[in-house]
């Protein structure tokens, strides 16, 4: 049944004197509903850190980072002798702070995170040695940085009207690369989420998961349509499974270039054609920083820099200009 209000009432309530004094109670009412800060929730000194990715680049440095502040961390890469070197570091950091460590509050653990049984596997050690996981990053990834069509063995030439038929071993060529791209930018956070998600949820007082994303997911670039179409299918697949676990803190992080040696990994063993990466990318020690207070702060998207929420916002808005801008960045002229 619809109550109607008294006209004198309605009119006092829809004065704009009563409706912004209005504003500081919904303030009020939002932080005393607010969930507390997630610090208080999970002190950061014993904080469980899982981080698949961490035998070099922002992984690594994550993993240094979160071991001087006292967190546990488990670094997971597929090179063993790089993972136990970051646990030595870890733990010089730990010791370095003044915390007595134990063993296992630094764990190097050799896997592939696009393997269903090395990461059930780890899960399993997880909850052996620390009852559960408060927050996992999600930094591995592989690059891919040829043309869609040199992949496939065409070369185009800027001017040339006629592009010369792909063969067959060609076209093939550029599936097995694609294939190789999806494994390491899709199918691995996927397998990770599902491994991880029901853990997460399970034993953390606030779960986070934080994933190393890209700008390219959002931003198109020329050399980059493999890896940029894979990257971003990661990052829908997180931004809707954060629909569906709203309890756990979803972070996705897309950085611009970064210093070190990603390019070395690329699935079509292709040509860096863009300026010294190490010379104007941003510092891995920024990108690390960045992202722990991200997962703190429960921040749902970091760009890094942070103007690049706008140059994507310009895509939509015009996307010949950002599109000028890609082509001059990436050295490409079609
Ligand atoms: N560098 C950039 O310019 C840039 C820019 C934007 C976004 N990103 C993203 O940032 C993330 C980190 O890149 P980075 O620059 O730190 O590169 P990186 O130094 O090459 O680190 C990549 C890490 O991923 C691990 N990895 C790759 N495939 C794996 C697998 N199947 N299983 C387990 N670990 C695997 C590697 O370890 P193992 O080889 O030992 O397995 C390594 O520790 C990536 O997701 C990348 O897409 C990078």
């Amino acid at each position: 049944m619809a109550v109607t209000l008294p006209p004198i009432l309605q009119k006092w309530i829809s004065s704009p004197s009563v409706s912004l004094a209005f504003v500081p109670i919904l303030f009020a009412l939002y932080h005393l509903w607010a969930k507390p800060p997630r610090s208080l929730r999970i002190p950061k000194v014993g904080e469980r850190v899982l981080i698949l990715g961490a035998s070099s680049g922002v992984g690594r440095t994550m993993a240094r980072q979160y071991a001087e502040r006292g967190a546990r961390v488990c670094i997971v890469g597929r090179r063993a002798a790089q993972i136990r070197e970051v646990q030595e570091e870890c733990r010089q950091a730990r010791t370095a702070l003044g915390l007595k460590s134990q063993p296992d509050d630094i764990l190097a653990i050799p896997g592939d995170f696009t393997s269903a049984e090395d990461m059930v596997k780890l899960r399993q050690t997880l909850e052996t040695k620390w009852n559960g996981l408060d927050t996992l990053v999600v930094a591995a990834g592989v690059s891919a940085l040829q043309p869609l069509l040199a992949v496939a063995g065409v070369e185009t030439e800027a001017g040339k009207s006629k592009i010369p038929l792909t063969t067959k071993a060609g076209v093939q060529r550029a599936a097995d690369i694609a294939s190789a791209a999806i494994q390491g930018n899709y199918t691995g956070p996927l397998i990770a989420a599902v491994t991880f998600v029901p853990q997460l949820s399970n034993t953390s007082n606030a779960p986070s998961i934080v994933l190393i994303n890209s700008l390219a997911s959002v931003i198109p670039a020329p050399t980059r349509t493999i890896y940029a179409s894979t990257k971003s299918s990661s990052l829908l697949l997180y931004q809707a499974l954060s629909i569906e676990h709203p309890n756990i803190t979803f972070t996705s992080v897309m950085p611009s270039t970064i210093e070190g040696d990603f390019r070395a990994s690329a699935v079509d063993n292709g040509p860096v054609r863009e300026s010294n990466p190490n010379k104007h990318g941003l510092k891995r020690e920024d990108v690390a920083r960045r992202c722990i207070q991200a997962a703190d702060d429960g921040e749902k998207t970091l760009f890094m820099p942070g103007s690049m929420r706008y140059a994507h916002l310009l895509y939509w808005l015009w996307p010949a200009l950002i599109e000028r801008f890609a082509r001059k960045k990436y050295n490409f002229r079609a």
